[in-house]
């Protein structure tokens, strides 16, 4: 079974890993559907509406069409089923999780249905500290891995650590850091291995395209160790101005989670993921970016001096720029 010039369908795919597999597909000439119940806000491959709360939007993907929403009319359906011709069959599907606890179930439910459908590969983006059988992504996880042990699937398992693109793109770090000067976390001087979405999307990339897949798990984690002191003190170095780290504690972490939108349990288990890198769980790093795309991975420096201006705008506009 080989998926390289199938159509791929990347679940997530506005997101923050979804978007930038989708470019690099496209890039390639790979026909790409992106999937997401909200369309992407710049011009990018196929985008096809699917909910993961909305079984009704599934078969439209398969049959060659989008559907809308429960709340549509059929003729809006027709409507939009028209501008948006779909290539098919999909061979291969990235699955990126809901943010719920409860997110394995419908996850499940749709590789099956996918499979029904003909589609051969998946390839899930789970986490560095989910293990196959753990909680959400961990049990769809242990789901594929047992359907490819059975040889019925081609499969693969992402399990990236923290992504670089937090610290600039969740409103959590990006605000706190543009107006207090402030970052936040429960880590205490705990290192993490960050890791370019970029490079996650590369790895991705293969994973979904490659003539064999993984049928493994891949830990994708970045070329350097950081705690959130280090972190601080490069985004001291490169805005001018002194960036703090605070350290809360866990349930003063998931109080700030729940403020910024996140459900409270999510929020707990995000916070106690979190807690736990102070005792080491994430520190570690590994060869796998290189070895899987025979480029070396990003480093946080760089990333964050191409997106310094997030950070900037806010004491800009309170006219106190650069002061330390
Ligand atoms: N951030 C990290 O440091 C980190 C580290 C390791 C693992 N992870 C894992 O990575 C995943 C998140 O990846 P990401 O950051 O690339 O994604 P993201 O930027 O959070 O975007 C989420 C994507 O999923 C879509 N989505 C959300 N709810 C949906 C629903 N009910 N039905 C269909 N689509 C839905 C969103 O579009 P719509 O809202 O328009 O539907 C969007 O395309 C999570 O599973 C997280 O645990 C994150």
């Amino acid at each position: 079974m080989t998926s390289t010039a199938s159509p791929v369908l990347v679940l997530g795919g506005t997101g923050t890993v979804g978007s930038r597999i989708a470019s690099q597909l496209a890039s390639q000439g790979i026909p790409t559907l992106i999937a997401s119940r909200n369309p992407p806000s710049t011009s990018a491959p196929s985008h096809v509406n699917f909910d993961w709360d909305d079984p009704y939007t599934w078969e439209p993907i398969f049959l060659g069409k989008s559907s809308s929403s429960k709340s549509t009319t059929a003729e809006q359906d027709q409507q939009r089923s028209k501008s948006q011709p779909v290539p098919q069959p999909i061979k291969s599907i990235y699955l990126i999780a809901p943010p719920s606890l409860t997110g394995d179930r419908p996850m499940i439910e749709f590789i099956d249905f996918a499979r029904s459908r003909g589609v051969q590969r998946f390839i899930l983006q789970s986490a560095s500290s989910i293990e196959a059988g753990g909680p959400l992504m961990g049990k769809v996880h242990a789901y594929l891995r047992e359907l490819g042990q059975r040889g019925e699937v081609e499969w693969g398992v992402l399990r990236p650590t923290w992504f670089q693109q937090n610290i600039a793109e969740q409103p959590n770090h990006k605000e706190s850091i543009r107006s207090e000067s402030k970052i936040y976390s429960a880590t205490e001087g705990g290192k993490i291995p960050w890791v370019s979405a970029d490079d996650i999307a590369s790895v991705a990339v293969r994973a979904l395209t490659a003539e064999d897949a993984p049928n493994t798990e891949w830990m994708v984690l970045g070329p350097e160790l950081l705690s959130y002191d280090e972190i601080a003190e490069m985004l001291t170095d490169i805005l001018g101005r002194k960036i703090v780290h605070v350290d809360l504690s866990s349930a003063e972490l998931e109080k700030r989670h729940t403020r910024f939108g996140m459900p409270e349990e999510y929020a707990r288990m995000m916070s106690a993921m979190e807690t736990a890198i102070k005792f080491g769980a994430e520190n570690r790093t590994n060869d796998v970016i290189f070895s899987v795309t025979g480029v070396a991975p990003k480093k946080f420096r760089d990333y964050a001096m191409s997106v310094k201006d997030v950070w900037e705008t806010r004491l800009q506009e309170m006219g106190i720029e650069g002061k330390a």
